[in-house]
């Protein structure tokens, strides 16, 4: 497949990292991973945006403006055949010799590459188990840094325990997934964590937010409790890649004896009509 690496496009057997890439050692940089439905990327300009700010809260300055980057990873998408899948990209500080501090005059290094995926039909039909996991990571999550040791150790609690999903918490309030957002269902009002420095602001929950305002579900944008998330209703999880999947177990125990809730299926069909 081609690879798009520092403004051109290689095969992906050439796409070599230095050592001293602040990506590498570091974890020095952001990424966004954007859906592609039928060769199309889905919310590109939102994902950009967010990329924009994640590199402006960081202070690298990403070679390209948002419109240049569309038309770049739409050349990628064609160039790859790519009809449904995901296109994950990042920059990197750049290539500097090590020291923690910023290097003065670096170009930033950026790589984008696509993989075909297919919507994950069991999960959305069937639902997922999930863990609780204490939040051990730092406070800037809002950040979608490249920086993710706590996520993958969140994911791997969840894999060992033959769940999907880790549910983080810190103190007493459910913050989000390791790679996706969390949401509760009570009474019909669907519920999640404010978009603070707690939280990635997922695009899909932001287009969960757009759905429900415009289809008279309420929503409200505060944490809540580990007892609430038992207490609820429904629960739900969304990213790029999981969309609106439903949550039918937490720690074990049922949420609505295993079914899936009618909020969250309502939720989905608004979505599938959103990305057709
Ligand atoms: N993860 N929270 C975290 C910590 C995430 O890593 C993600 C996405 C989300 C959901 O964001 P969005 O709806 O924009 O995908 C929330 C991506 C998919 C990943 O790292 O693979």
């Amino acid at each position: 497949s081609t690879v798009l690496m520092n403004g051109e496009f290689i095969p992906r057997e050439e796409a070599k990292v230095d050592i001293e890439d602040r990506g590498y050692q570091f974890g020095d940089g952001i990424y966004e991973v954007i859906r592609v439905y039928n060769g199309k990327m889905f919310m590109a300009k939102e994902h950009l945006e967010r990329l924009s700010a994640s590199s402006e809260k960081i202070g690298i300055a990403t070679s390209y403006s948002i419109s240049e980057l569309t038309i770049l990873l739409e050349e990628l998408i064609a160039k790859n055949s790519l009809s449904t899948g995901i296109l994950y990209m990042q920059f990197t500080r750049g290539v500097s010799p090590r020291n923690h501090s910023y290097p003065e005059t670096v170009a930033p290094a950026f790589v984008a590459y696509t993989k075909p995926l297919s919507r994950p039909l069991d999960n959305l039909e069937n639902g997922v188990g999930t863990i609780t996991v204490e939040d051990i990571r730092w406070s800037r999550c809002d950040i979608k840094s490249l920086n993710l040791l706590g996520n993958v150790m969140a994911k791997q609690k969840a894999a060992e325990a033959g769940c999907f999903e880790s549910i983080q918490y810190r103190d007493l309030s459910v913050t989000e997934g390791s790679s996706s957002n969390i949401w509760i269902v009570n009474g019909g009002k669907i519920r999640t964590h404010e978009a603070n420095q707690f939280i990635l602001n997922g695009i899909t929950r932001q287009k969960i937010i757009q759905l429900c305002e415009e289809n008279g579900i309420e929503v409200e944008e505060k944490a809540f409790s580990i007892e609430d998330l038992i207490d609820a209703d429904e629960v739900f999880l969304s990213s790029t890649t999981a969309e609106v999947t439903p949550i039918t177990a937490v720690n074990n125990v049922p949420v609505k004896e295993g079914n899936i809730g009618e909020v969250t299926k309502k939720l989905q069909d608004l979505f599938v009509e959103a990305i057709v």
